[in-house]
């Protein structure tokens, strides 16, 4: 008897193992880079705008600089065929999906697509309520690699029950799909959705302005400093494979050029998606800069996976670091005014120890050699202070990394 209860319990533990779902494990290492259609596009896409990123995304080297994925945003649906498979436009998407997808993965990109969870898209396009499994088949056959799953339309839906949903329909289709969950934070999804997706939005909408609030009745879209500011406490909940989003990149679509690199900088120290937004088929020198600098791109794909801490305001300025593999540390300061600044760095008053990495600069006891990683130029070592000048809207970015004794 005693046997047979031990046998049913391990027959029991081992199916049930087996049967539940989980996400795709090894498809974000580190943060996802790519570009997203809705920043510069919103609905007004079709097949030969993704194919002209296509193409650029690999003529301006931004591919080679790891930004993989293409992703299309809203808008992309037609209506759903009479077994209720969803079909794309017929008229912006002509060549249908599967030809889209081919074609971007013969540039050796990846690509991506967008749903709801609820009735309707945010644009009031088909949801996938109701079809998720038949959603989740459709875009494995199409050969989709990223998807970015809103939360419009929703009406009562328990959220961790509708991203668990869809989860468990992507892992049922087959194909590695990365999970995107935009749920804009509102049931703290980095409380639960570690297993459920890649990445979670944190936020609202970005807004294309670095200190501002778009109010609507109802809702509201951000700046880059007022997103920046609702990511407090939030650190501890993200590591490789599950990341926090605090949504999509405003580089390239106007704002001045300090801001583009502050803006770009802030999102490498938070380890945050890096999902371009500007039309890249035409980027000013600057913006190519910003975008394809490999060394600031490198602080957010860092394979420790551990996001920035803000240590310090005053005055106007924070002071960022974000611990690095090989002990090395990323440190930022941002200006947050309008004026230029400057300040004094003592490197004792750093001194900090950081609970997420259990690191500890110890700048008593080591020094490390400052690269400057805007003007690519080795600055000396932490033995000395220094004392900075940091234009308005700006960052200055550095990398620590310990001298060898
Ligand atoms: C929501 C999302 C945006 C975008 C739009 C599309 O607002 O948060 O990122 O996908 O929907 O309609």
């Amino acid at each position: 008897m005693k046997f047979r209860t031990f046998a049913f319990a391990l027959l029991y533990t081992v199916c049930a193992g087996t049967l539940q779902a989980q996400k795709y494990e090894g498809l974000a290492d580190t943060p996802p880079m790519g570009w997203n259609s809705w920043n510069k596009f919103a609905c007004n896409i079709d097949e030969q705008l993704i194919r002209g990123i296509a193409d650029a995304m690999v003529e301006s080297g931004l591919r080679d600089a790891g930004y993989i994925y293409l992703n299309l945003d809203d808008c992309w649906h037609g209506q759903r065929d009479s077994l209720g498979f969803i079909q794309p436009d017929p008229v912006r998407f002509p060549s249908g999906m599967k030809a889209l997808a081919d074609y971007i993965h013969s540039k050796g990109l990846k690509m991506g697509i967008y749903s709801d969870a609820g009735r309707t898209t945010c644009g009031g396009r088909p949801g996938s309520y109701g079809h998720e499994y038949q959603d989740a088949l459709q875009y494995a056959k199409w050969g989709v690699d990223y998807l970015k799953y809103d939360w419009c339309a929703t009406e009562d839906i328990n959220a961790k029950g509708a991203y668990t949903l869809m989860r468990d329909a992507l892992r049922a289709a087959g194909r590695p799909i990365y999970f995107s969950m935009c749920e804009w934070g509102t049931a703290k999804p980095w409380e639960w959705a570690a297993d459920v997706a890649h990445s979670w939005r944190t936020t609202g909408d970005i807004f294309n302005c670095f200190d501002c609030v778009d109010q609507h009745p109802g809702w509201a879209a951000y700046g880059v400093l007022q997103i920046l500011d609702m990511q407090e406490g939030l650190r501890k909940y993200a590591g490789p494979g599950h990341w926090n989003d605090p949504d999509m990149l405003e580089v390239g679509n106007g704002q001045t050029v300090n801001e583009d690199r502050a803006h770009f900088s802030m999102w490498c120290m938070l380890a945050a998606p890096l999902i371009l937004g500007n039309d890249i088929r035409n980027m000013s020198a600057e913006t190519q800069e910003i975008i394809l600098n490999k060394e600031v791109i490198a602080i957010n794909q860092d394979k420790t996976g551990i996001q920035g801490l803000r240590f310090l305001r005053e005055d106007g300025l924070e002071y960022w670091f974000k611990p690095l593999t090989d002990g090395d540390w990323a440190f930022c300061i941002l200006n947050r005014t309008t004026e230029a600044k400057s300040c004094t760095i003592d490197w004792q008053r750093f001194n900090l120890y950081d609970e997420v990495s259990k690191r500890f600069t110890d700048f008593d006891s080591k020094t490390y050699r400052l690269r400057n990683l805007w003007t690519k130029k080795e600055e000396g070592d932490t033995r000395k202070g220094r004392t900075l000048t940091i234009s308005g809207h700006d960052v200055v970015l550095y990398r620590l990394t310990p001298v060898k004794k």
